[in-house]
C-alpha cells in the first residue's frame, strides 16, 4: 500500500454534534483524554464559550481567540488519527455549524437520556441527512433519571428519520444504574461512579454467561436477557453498509461525565466509521487517494487583532498530499500561491506542518484572498460542491448611521459575508439591504464587528419575514411573471441569484400553488 492509502485509511474526520447541553465538550475531553491528547479532565471546558454568555457576545468576542485552537482537534489513537471539528456550542448557532458539516466524514450525536432529541439537534441531523453522513448516536447520562431506553430508540428514529440499531444496552438507569451490555463486542462494562476512572469489565461469553447474575444481580440479568432478546426481534442485526449509507444509526448508551461508556464508543467508532471519503465537484468526482491536491475552505477565522485584518482559513484536504510552500491554484481567483505556515491542529496545538493528507484540516494564514467555499489544487479546475447556504431564519434591514462611513460598512458587510457570518440579500423593490441570519446573537456579532474593526456604524430594522427562498424555472415567462406580480418581495443574493422573501408559511404556500411551474429551494444549492 502506498503511503497516501496508507494515510487516508486510518484517518477519520468527524464532529461530535448535539444540543446544548446534552454532553458534546464532556464527551470530547474524554476521547482526547483516551487519545492522550490532554492528561486533565477540564482542559476543553475551560475553552468552552461559557453557556451564561449566551446573549453575552463581548465574550464571545473574547473567547474567539481561544476557539481557534478547539476548532479542530487531531489526535493519534491506535493506528489511527482521529481529527475532531468542533461546532460553536452556544445556543444560538450559527451557520457556521452547518458548514462545519460538510467537511466531516460522519459524526457522533450526543442525546440526553432525560430529554431525548432536542431541537438542535433535529436540525442538524437534517443537514447530515441531506448528505447522507453516517452518523453514530450516544445516550448520554446514563447516571442520572431519564427516559426508558425503549422509548428513547423510538424517538430518534421518528424524531431523526433514521432507522437506529443499539449496539450497547443499560442495565438499569439513574440511581441503580449498574452497567451497560456491549452487543456488539459481547462484554459486560460495571459502573463505577468515579469521574477519573476506568470501567471495570467483567469477562463474559455470551448473554447466558452467569456472571452476568454474579455481578449485577438475577433481577437485572433476567430483565437485561429480556431485553436483548426484544432488541434481537425487533431489530436486524447491524449492517455496516447501511450505516455507511447514512442510512442506520449505531446507538451506544454511557455517561460521558464518567467516561462510562466513551472507550466501548470510541472503539466501535475507529473500526466502523468511514476515511475520508470521495468529494463531488462541479466536474467530477474526486477521490482521496489521487495524487495530485485538492481541498476547499469551509470556515474562515477572523483574527482578534482589529488593526491587522488577517484570519485563519480552515481547508479540508480531499485528495492528495499537501506540502508547504508548494505552489497551489487559487480557483476563484487563478492565482498560484505558495502557503509558507501552514498549521495543523494536534493535541490542541497549533503547529507549522511539512505536509498533511486527506481528511487532515491545515489552517491557513490569509489577509482577505479566501471566501468560504474556495477551491485551491494543484493545478486542476475544480469546483467543489456542497456548500450550500441555508434559508435563514431571522432577517433584519441593515442600515447605515455614519453618512461619511458608507464605504466602510459596505466592505465590512462584504467581508463578513466572505467569513460566511451571515447571507446578504438586497430587495430589488427598494434596493435595501437585508441581512439574514440563523440566530439573533449573530445580529449583535455584525454590528460589533462592523464598528470594531471597519469602523462603521449601523442599525437594525425590524422586517417581517418567514423564509428567504431560491427560485428557478425551465418556463423563463413563467418566471417572469412570478417576479412580476412578487416585485415587492424579490431580491437577489450575493450572486445575483433570485431569491423569493416569503412574509409567511401562508404565502410562502399560496405562491407554490398559484405558480406550480417555479421550483422554491430552501438551499443555495440544487
Ligand atoms: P455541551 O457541550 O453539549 O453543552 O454539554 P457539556 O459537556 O458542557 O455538559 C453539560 C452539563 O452536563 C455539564 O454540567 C456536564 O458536567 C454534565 N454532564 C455531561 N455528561 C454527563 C453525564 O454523563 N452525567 C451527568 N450527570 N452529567 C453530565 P454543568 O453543571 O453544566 O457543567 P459543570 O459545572 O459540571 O462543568
Amino acid at each position: 500500500m502506498s503511503q497516501l492509502t496508507d494515510e487516508i485509511q486510518r484517518r477519520r474526520t468527524f464532529a461530535i454534534i448535539s444540543h446544548p447541553d446534552a454532553g458534546k465538550t464532556t464527551l470530547t475531553e474524554k476521547l482526547l483524554l483516551y487519545g492522550g491528547a490532554i492528561h486533565i479532565a477540564g482542559a476543553v471546558k475551560s475553552n468552552k464559550i461559557k453557556k451564561t454568555a449566551t446573549s453575552d457576545w463581548m465574550e464571545i468576542e473574547k473567547q474567539r481567540g481561544i476557539s481557534v485552537a478547539t476548532s479542530v482537534m487531531g489526535f493519534n489513537y491506535g493506528d489511527y488519527k482521529i481529527n475532531i471539528l468542533d461546532t460553536p456550542g452556544h445556543q444560538d448557532f450559527a451557520e457556521d455549524t452547518y458548514r462545519t458539516l460538510t467537511a466531516v466524514d460522519s459524526v457522533i450525536i450526543v442525546v440526553d437520556v432525560a430529554k431525548g432529541v432536542e431541537q438542535q439537534t433535529r436540525k442538524l441531523m437534517e443537514v447530515c441527512r441531506m448528505r447522507n453522513t453516517p452518523v453514530i448516536i450516544f445516550v448520554n447520562k446514563l447516571d442520572r433519571e431519564g427516559r426508558d431506553p425503549f422509548e428513547i430508540l423510538d424517538e430518534l428514529e421518528s424524531e431523526l428519520k433514521i432507522n437506529v440499531r443499539p449496539l450497547s444496552w443499560p442495565i438499569n438507569i439513574g440511581a441503580k444504574f449498574k452497567g451497560v451490555y456491549n452487543i456488539y463486542e459481547n462484554t459486560l462494562d460495571l459502573f463505577t461512579p468515579n469521574k477519573q476512572k476506568v470501567t471495570e469489565r467483567v469477562e463474559i461469553t455470551d448473554i447466558d454467561d452467569p456472571r452476568i447474575d454474579e455481578a449485577v444481580g438475577e433481577a437485572d440479568a433476567t430483565k437485561l436477557r429480556e431485553d436483548i432478546e426484544l432488541i434481537e426481534g425487533v431489530y436486524p442485526a447491524f449492517d455496516e453498509k447501511k450505516y455507511l449509507e447514512g442510512k442506520l444509526a449505531p446507538v451506544f448508551f454511557g455517561s460521558a461525565l464518567n467516561t462510562f461508556g466513551v472507550k466501548e464508543l470510541l472503539d466501535c467508532f475507529v473500526k466502523i466509521a468511514p476515511s475520508p471519503r470521495p468529494t463531488a465537484t462541479d466536474e467530477r468526482e474526486v477521490r482521496p487517494e489521487e495524487e495530485a491536491f485538492s481541498g476547499f475552505v469551509f470556515k474562515i477565522h477572523a483574527n482578534m487583532d482589529p488593526n491587522h485584518r488577517s484570519c485563519i482559513a480552515f481547508v479540508k484536504i480531499c485528495s492528495g498530499q499537501f506540502l508547504r510552500n508548494a505552489p497551489y491554484k487559487h480557483i476563484r481567483s487563478g492565482k498560484v500561491m505558495k502557503f509558507a505556515a501552514p498549521t495543523a491542529f494536534m493535541a490542541q496545538k497549533k503547529n507549522i506542518v511539512d505536509e498533511a493528507f486527506p481528511g487532515d484540516i491545515v489552517g491557513i494564514p490569509d489577509t482577505g484572498n479566501f471566501k468560504i467555499g474556495d477551491t485551491i489544487t494543484s493545478g486542476e479546475e475544480l469546483h467543489f460542491k456542497g456548500l450550500p447556504s441555508f434559508s435563514p431564519e431571522m432577517f433584519k434591514y441593515i442600515e447605515n448611521t455614519d453618512p461619511m462611513k458608507a464605504k466602510q460598512l459596505d466592505k465590512g458587510i462584504q467581508q463578513l459575508m466572505d467569513e460566511g457570518v451571515a447571507q446578504l440579500f438586497v430587495n430589488q423593490f427598494n434596493g435595501r439591504k437585508i441581512i439574514g441570519t440563523v440566530g439573533q446573537l449573530q445580529f449583535e456579532v455584525i454590528q460589533y464587528r462592523l464598528l470594531h474593526e471597519y469602523g462603521a456604524q449601523c442599525r437594525w430594522e425590524p422586517i417581517s419575514l418567514y423564509k428567504a427562498c431560491w427560485i428557478e424555472s425551465d418556463d423563463a415567462e413563467a418566471l417572469e411573471a412570478f417576479k412580476k406580480r412578487k416585485h415587492q418581495f424579490m431580491a437577489t443574493d450575493r450572486e445575483g441569484r433570485d431569491v423569493f422573501l416569503a412574509d409567511s408559511g401562508y404565502v410562502l404556500q399560496m405562491a407554490q400553488n398559484d405558480f406550480p411551474k417555479i421550483k422554491f429551494h430552501f438551499t443555495s444549492e440544487f
